[in-house]
């Protein structure tokens, strides 16, 4: 019986396998759950692909190369991407590499699967389950050939997926794709969505940016109902969330999912600082350096994740919005981030002539940063932010209130509940305006921590700060549900 009992599972130590897609959004949450995973005794092989994998590797000052060496029972792996290096620079790079992804990963996944376990690494035990992130769906087969449950670590908020999960509804009821260009701009994306479960009436228009589409066959709607809805095939969903912040929709998506495990806000720290040693991007140091010389509360924060593309006009208009609130900021420019500059572009050539001259003394320019710290400082007042839902639980975190300006994918409903919801942000208009930027961060900031409204957005972004804590602490909901998902790892099924 005892034999039997191993040959099960029991008494083996869970080994999970985890594959996020190859970007920041995906893989700084999925590192993050991993690190907690294998805080709780869970046996861990990360996934990059070798692209990522050798980036990190290669990157200057952090320390990539120890980090990636791993350490007792935290493996990190590598598999090819089949992108040609010329893909790469492609405008739908994103796309190209996703259907590359689903063409040539699986087989390479369960490859790995079955070496690390068998390599004779001294009690590696066998992979027993496949964490992936949304849009690698294809690894819920890996999963279903290595005969090992599979949970999704779906890498936006609670509200995001809901709203997500019903694109498939709006295209058949035809609010989606669009008649013509006219309805992007007549109105029609106020249209009031009240049948979503859980979630208040909100605005087509803030559901998802898939909406806007005037394709009938748009391959990014489809891929994003689809990978959306495949998340009943696995055995569980994962959620960076927490139930306090999210109740109502974390209420719907329990009756449509028998197990949905709430353990965000997923941060570094609470992974004993392991998972902030890998970022794809060198991070400035110097930043963190002005900012120690900044009076509290003081800056704005301006970052736009890692896949926001904007014209040279757009960013020129920020540029000017900012320059004209005569506060300090810190903005970083990735590399990438202006349209048609390529990855190597030299950031301050994309800038506005006369605009670096004009803000040298209160502004900062990097690359990119180590944000959480950065949200974390204590200099740091507010944040402009695309809405990214990483971006905003780090803000969350942080109790720093924000200003959105979303541009796709749950940008606009993270936004939404930002605003409205949650009570820590203004909006701005999807076309941006250099006047109503810096109207935003007067109101925001401006007089002693902002007008009226900027202060009620500083109290609840604490009140919300302190829930998030409480949510993550011993005992607290995330806490509680991490431990359910271990349990359920554990078991294997
Ligand atoms: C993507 C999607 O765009 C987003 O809508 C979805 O919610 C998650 O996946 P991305 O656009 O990169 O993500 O934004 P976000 O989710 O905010 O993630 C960006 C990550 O990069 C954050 O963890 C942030 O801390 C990190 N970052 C950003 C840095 O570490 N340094 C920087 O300078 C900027």
């Amino acid at each position: 019986a005892v034999r039997e009992l191993r040959r099960r599972g029991y008494g083996r130590r869970a080994h999970a396998m985890l594959f996020p897609f190859p970007c920041s959004g995906h893989i700084n949450p999925t590192l993050k759950l991993a690190e907690l995973l294998h805080s709780r005794r869970v046996h861990v092989t990360f996934v990059n692909t070798e692209h990522n994998h050798e980036r990190l590797l290669r990157r200057r000052g952090g320390d990539g190369d120890g980090a990636l060496r791993g350490r007792e029972g935290f493996r990190f792996e590598a598999v090819p991407d089949g992108l040609r290096d010329e893909e790469r620079a492609a405008p739908d790079s994103t796309v190209r590499l996703y259907l590359s992804l689903r063409r040539s990963c699986g087989a390479p996944l369960v490859e790995v699967a079955r070496r690390v376990a068998s390599d004779g690494d001294g009690g590696v035990p066998p992979v027993t389950c496949v964490v992936l992130s949304g849009l690698v769906s294809f690894a819920l087969d890996v999963a279903e050939e290595l005969g090992v449950p599979a949970f999704v670590l779906w890498g936006t908020s609670a509200c995001g997926f809901a709203c997500t999960l019903r694109l498939r509804q709006l295209r058949q009821r035809g609010y989606t794709p669009l008649k013509d260009e006219s309805y992007l701009t007549n109105g029609y994306l106020d249209t009031p969505i009240d049948w979503i479960a859980g979630v208040p009436t909100v605005r087509l228009g803030d559901v998802s940016s898939f909406v806007r589409t005037l394709d009938p066959t748009s391959f990014a709607l489809r891929v994003e109902e689809d990978e959306a809805n495949s998340c009943a095939r696995a055995q569980g969903l994962i959620l960076n969330t927490f139930d306090d912040l999210e109740s109502d929709v974390l209420d719907a998506l329990r009756d449509e999912f028998p197990r949905v495990y709430t353990v965000g806000p997923l941060a570094a720290d609470r992974a004993n600082g392991q998972a902030a040693g890998l970022s794809l991007w060198d991070e400035d140091t110097a930043c963190m350096t002005w900012l120690d010389a900044q009076p509290a509360g003081s800056v704005l924060y301006v970052s736009f994740g890692s896949l926001t593309v904007m014209s040279p006009d757009v960013l020129a208009e920020l540029a000017w919005g900012l320059a004209e609130t005569r506060r300090p900021f810190l903005w970083v420019i990735r590399p990438g981030l202006v349209a048609g500059g390529g990855d190597h572009h030299v950031v301050t050539n994309a800038l506005p002539d006369g605009f670096v001259a004009e803000t040298k003394a209160r502004c900062f320019i990097a690359e990119w940063c180590a944000q959480e710290e950065v949200l974390r400082h204590r200099a740091v007042g507010g944040f402009l932010t695309h809405s990214g839902w990483n971006s905003t639980t780090e803000s969350i975190c942080a109790g720093v209130p924000m200003i959105c300006w979303p541009g796709f994918a749950d940008q606009y409903i993270n936004s939404r509940y930002v605003r409205d919801e949650w009570g820590i942000g203004l909006r701005l208009d999807e076309e941006l305006r250099r006047e109503q930027v810096a109207a935003h961060v007067e109101e925001l900031m401006g007089g002693g921590g902002g007008g009226d409204r900027g202060k009620e957005m500083r109290r609840n972004a604490a009140r919300w700060k302190a829930l998030a804590e409480a949510a993550t602490a011993k005992g607290g909901s995330s806490y509680r549900g991490l431990d359910e998902l271990v349990e359920q790892l554990r078991l294997g099924q």
